[in-house]
């Protein structure tokens, strides 16, 4: 008697699954990119970095109150920021800047984030300067904000 329960509950359940549903939802919905999920986006042309050396190129307006500012020049071909050699702030430290026309890194990066204490020298914690600072490229956005400052 179990058995035939159990057989009887199986043959149901597998009977729901086989069943239409009236109002599918198209694939087109599900997707993010509004296409249908098989098919192919065309790639998207490739984004275009400034060219421009330190110097030369406008500082970009800042995002909102606080942000850090993007940087508005090419990095491409500046070495790597290692431990040993940092060249972003050889040009942006507050005693060479002047001389290189850079806008000097402001007190909050010679600030110890964490007990708030001034120091002679900058906070490790900023070190890698494109951990927040990034190059901005003509890119357009993939999906469009309403943010406003
Ligand atoms: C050869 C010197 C030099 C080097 C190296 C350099 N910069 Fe600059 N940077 C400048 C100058 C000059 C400006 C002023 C804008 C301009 O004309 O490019 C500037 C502007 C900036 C700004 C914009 C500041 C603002 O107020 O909006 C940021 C951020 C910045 N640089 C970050 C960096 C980072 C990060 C690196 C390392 C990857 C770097 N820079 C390497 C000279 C330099
Ligand atoms: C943890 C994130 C972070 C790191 C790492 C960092 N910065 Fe910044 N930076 C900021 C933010 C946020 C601001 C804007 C607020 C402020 O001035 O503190 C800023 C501001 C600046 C400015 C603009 C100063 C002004 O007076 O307008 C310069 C130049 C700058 N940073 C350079 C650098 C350089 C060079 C490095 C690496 C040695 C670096 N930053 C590392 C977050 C960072």
């Amino acid at each position: 008697m179990k058995k035939i329960i159990i057989f009887a509950a199986i043959l149901l359940f597998a009977a729901g699954c086989g069943r239409e549903n009236a109002n599918p939802i198209s694939d087109r919905d599900i997707s993010y990119r509004a296409a249908s999920l098989t098919s192919t986006p065309p790639v998207e042309p490739k984004a275009a970095y400034s060219s421009k050396p330190p110097g030369a190129a406008p500082i970009l307006p800042r995002a909102y109150n606080g942000a850090p500012p993007q940087i508005p020049h090419s990095i491409a071909g500046m070495p790597e920021i290692t431990p040993g050699n940092n060249v972003c702030f050889n040009c942006h430290n507050r005693k060479s800047a002047k001389l290189f026309g850079a806008t000097p890194i402001p007190e909050s990066h010679y600030t110890d984030n964490r007990t708030g204490e001034k120091l002679p020298v900058l906070y490790k914690g900023r070190f890698n300067c494109v951990m927040c600072h990034v190059v901005q490229s003509d890119a357009k956005p993939l999906v469009g904000n309403s943010f406003s400052r």
